[in-house]
């Protein structure tokens, strides 16, 4: 199937584009308004700090998170493999600046 094979690429470019850039916060705020379309950003207390669609996995906390581990999110297979091998977000994961393009 056609999105999952362009889902497979982008996990490629998750880990292996951008995320060793140096993290500016404004900068960063700017560009999440390009992600919120697909992700919301929600505390376990369930406070909404970004309302945002539903299409991607919410992502407070993701960074030192594992990858792929929102509870009762259906991530793609590719995605959830890296996920089984432990690899921890561990960076501002706006290296997905390129997010759109390269996500969907
Ligand atoms: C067109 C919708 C869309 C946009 C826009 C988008 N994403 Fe995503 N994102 C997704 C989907 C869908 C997934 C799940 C991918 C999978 O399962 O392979 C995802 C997954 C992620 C993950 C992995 C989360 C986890 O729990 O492991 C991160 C981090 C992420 N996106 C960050 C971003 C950032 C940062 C932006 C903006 C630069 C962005 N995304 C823009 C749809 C989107």
């Amino acid at each position: 199937m056609k999105t999952s094979s362009s889902m497979a690429l982008a996990g490629a470019m998750i880990l292996t584009g951008g995320l060793a850039q140096a993290a500016d916060p404004a900068q960063g705020e700017a560009d999440f308004k390009r992600c919120r379309s697909c992700h919301e950003v929600v505390a376990d207390n369930g406070t909404a700090i970004v309302k945002g669609g539903k299409t991607g996995p919410n992502l407070y906390g993701v960074v030192g998170r594992t990858v792929a581990s929102v509870e009762d999110f259906r991530y793609s297979e590719s995605l959830e493999e890296v996920g089984e091998s432990g690899v921890v977000w561990d960076e501002e994961p706006c290296g997905l600046r390129r997010g759109p393009d390269g996500l969907a």
